[in-house]
């Protein structure tokens, strides 16, 4: 019989250096294991982001180490991607991803008040998180221009993709909370929820051919008013 586990979930500190090679080792086996793409993080890296007060990890009731994410800014300070969320495959399907991403987005609001959060993903299980949390679909040109963000993606087996698109879309699925300009949360979970099976066979097919060209965000329909919501969200993330 399985137990029910319980978590803790912390912003990490000094006391947490040790488990970065752990963490590391998980989020490249687990895009293998995926067989997608990510940018590959260094221990190094990771623990300067723990000494930094911009990570958060996870352990089980017996002091396991069970997930972790962290906190990038970029365009100076304009806006903040949470990433490297991962989540060790014992503790899966657990709602542990989801406690963790309500951390790093508390920790990140109340750290750039100002800044637009976004992240990229390839995974239907973190759009379904990051709409609870009120992220909407976007196409990458409403993400930050900061070379030093995409120059994180070389690393990626992915990136000839993205370059022979120009930048303008590759496997990832962008999504960002504006703080200034953003649905509820539940209008964009009512979304995900009401588009859930279309969007996971859309994924399938952004993953065999790229969506073109992209849609404005502010488009206006024919009588000049904001486009119907859920078709701007689905435009957006296949960039009809
Ligand atoms: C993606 C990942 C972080 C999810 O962690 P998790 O703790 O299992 O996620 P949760 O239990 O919080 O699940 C959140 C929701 O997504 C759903 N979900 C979880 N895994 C899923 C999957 N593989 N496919 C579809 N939905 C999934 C859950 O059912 C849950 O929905 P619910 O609210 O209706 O119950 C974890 O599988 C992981 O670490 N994967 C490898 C790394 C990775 O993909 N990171 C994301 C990079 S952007």
């Amino acid at each position: 019989m399985e137990t029910q586990q319980t978590f803790q979930v912390l912003i990490a500190d000094e006391s947490h250096l040790s488990f970065a090679q752990i963490i590391c080792d998980e989020m490249a086996s687990s895009a293998k294991a995926r067989g997608t793409g990510i940018a590959k993080r260094s221990p190094e890296y990771i623990q300067l982001k723990m000494r930094e007060g911009k990570a958060v990890i996870a352990f089980n009731q017996d002091g396991v180490w069970a997930g972790f994410c962290y906190i990038e800014t970029w365009g100076h300070g304009e806006y903040v991607a949470n990433s490297g969320l991962i989540v060790s495959p014992n503790f899966r399907k657990g709602g542990l991803a989801k406690m963790i991403k309500r951390k790093i987005f508390d920790l990140s609001r109340q750290k750039y008040p100002e800044a637009k959060i976004f992240g990229l993903t390839t995974g239907l299980a973190v759009m379904k998180i990051n709409s609870e949390l009120g992220y909407e679909p976007v196409t990458y040109s409403e993400l930050t221009q900061d070379e030093a963000f995409w120059a994180g993606c070389k690393s990626c087996v992915n990136y000839e993709i993205l370059m022979s698109k120009e930048r303008k879309n590759c496997m990832c699925t962008a999504m960002l909370f504006d703080p200034k300009d953003h649905y509820q949360p539940q209008e964009t979970k009512e979304f995900f929820e009401e588009k859930k099976s279309v969007l996971e066979r859309l994924l399938r097919f952004k993953q065999w051919k790229f969506l073109q060209p992209f849609l404005n965000k502010d488009s206006k329909d024919k009588d000049g008013k904001p486009a119907n919501k859920s078709k701007k969200l689905f435009q957006q993330i296949f960039n009809f």
